[in-house]
């Protein structure tokens, strides 16, 4: 079985601030490991680093025994490639090598009626696909597609990816991967968009599979169920606790305690060989012979300030959420006898301002398209959110209405928002509601 060996990596944005350094840990054979750390921290990117995607600027990174990687947004934003193409990214190396030849050289058989050249070229492809791995891999994935879809994977490959929902995606992207033939598995966040089933699933799988990974995750309970040890990235470096999530927080707090221990005897020590250094310089005043000792003290003391105080322990994150609007008796949305078109049965539905309503469902049952609806305005097109965003409709019968001045805003799953391209953040944020 593989590992994954990091030592002292360090790596910086471009605009030169360092993002982490002196990141060491390993993911030893058959180890469950789970990277966290608050957005932005730098997991990505470190997750790329260890595939090999970006380059540290220093330290190293060691594996043996094949790499599977599932990305962060693992097909979204691609969603009129077909399905295959997702599976070849997935796939082994030698096989990944050769799809695209394979597929180049079919394509070709296929218009023209087929020089001898061609039909060469051809046939050099499948005798390449057979030798690296690519019927076997065709079956893998014709085991996952009956698993995960419940069709052949003749008759799902060339579906675009758009027509699968975000958790379908997942749930076939991860059972190829434990599946396959990679002996270590690098996975961002496999856990999004899927249902509490199928995170229960997932944490079984990463349980019971004998391969090493390591995974990146925010759900207390999937890192809880699933991990073995946790690497924290915070504060700019990782540090690693060797159990399991029931007891990170303890050992969090353990760590603070100690830095913050370190730091106070850093502290008594300055003001120590301060107090040193005075004395001699008042001694020296009127003694020449302790001169020297004067200066022997203003360069220890002149070391210790360079060598700095050990690192703070990193901040609090303290975030607040500000929803605004109390109860007042008023109502927000109005639904009756709403039925979402081969998704829901008819159902009425009151919310009052103030209320903070969750909407809980397995995957594909419509909540996106409920959400989806009442942000255009429900029923009625006209109110809701301006021509800015354009929402796809939303088939229903019955009404869905919002209440007199309300104007939703609209946070939706996946990252897919075309409307963004080419667009900086300001740009963005400027033209907002
Ligand atoms: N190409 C880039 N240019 C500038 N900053 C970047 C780029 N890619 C990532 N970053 C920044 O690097 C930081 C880490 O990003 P990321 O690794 O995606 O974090 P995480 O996965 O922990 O949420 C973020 O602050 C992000 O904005
Ligand atoms: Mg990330």
């Amino acid at each position: 079985m593989g590992f994954v060996d990091l030592s002292g990596v360090r790596y910086g944005l471009s605009d030169g601030t360092t993002l982490f350094d002196e990141v060491s840990f390993r993911v030893g054979e058959g180890a469950k490991v789970a990277l966290i750390g608050a957005n932005g921290a730098g997991k990505t990117t470190l997750l790329d680093i260890v595939t090999g995607a970006l380059a540290p600027d220093a330290g190293t990174v060691s594996h043996s025994g094949g790499l599977g990687v599932m990305r962060q947004l693992v097909g979204m934003r691609e969603g009129e490639r077909p399905l295959r193409h997702l599976a070849v990214d997935l796939a082994p190396p030698p096989v990944r090598a050769v799809a695209a030849r394979l597929a180049l050289a079919e394509g070709r058989m296929g218009t023209g009626d087929g020089t001898e050249k061609e039909q060469l070229a051809y046939a050099q492809a499948l005798a390449d696909w057979g030798e690296a791995g690519g019927y076997e891999f065709d079956v893998l994935c014709d085991t996952v597609a009956v698993a995960i879809l419940g069709r052949p994977w003749e008759t799902v490959k060339d579906r675009p990816l758009r027509t699968l929902s975000g958790g379908e995606q997942k749930r076939f992207a991860l059972q190829l991967l434990l599946q396959g033939r990679d002996e270590v598995l690098v996975l961002d966040e496999p856990d999004n968009f899927l249902d509490v089933p199928a995170k229960r699933e997932l944490e079984q799988a990463i349980r019971d599979s004998d391969k090493s990974i390591l995974f990146v995750s925010h759900d207390r309970e999937v890192l809880a169920n699933a991990a073995s040890s946790i690497v924290t990235l915070e504060a700019g470096t990782t540090w690693t606790h060797g159990g399991g999530f029931a007891t990170w927080h303890d050992a969090r707090a353990g760590r603070h305690e100690r830095f913050e221990e370190l730091r106070r005897r850093w502290d008594e020590e300055h003001q120590k060989l301060r107090e040193l250094m005075l004395m001699y310089k008042n001694k020296a005043a009127y003694n020449s012979d302790m001169a020297s000792r004067y200066r022997a003290a203003q360069t220890r003391l002149q070391k210790f300030e360079e060598a700095g105080p050990p690192p703070a322990p990193p901040r609090e994150q303290d975030i607040r959420v500000k929803l605004e609007g109390g109860r007042t008796g008023k109502r927000a949305v109005i639904c009756e006898q709403l039925e979402l078109e081969d998704l829901t049965f008819p159902f009425d539905l009151e919310v009052w301002y103030g209320d903070r309503v969750a909407v809980l469902g397995a995957n594909g049952t419509g909540k996106s398209h409920f959400l989806r609806l009442l942000a255009q305005g429900g029923s009625d097109p006209e109110s809701g959110l301006s021509g800015k965003r354009r929402l796809d409709p939303v088939r229903h019968s019955g009404v869905a209405r919002l209440g007199a001045r309300v104007y939703p805003g609209h946070f939706s799953q996946t990252h897919e928002h075309p409307e963004f391209d080419g667009r900086t953040l300001r740009e963005i944020l400027w033209e907002g509601d």
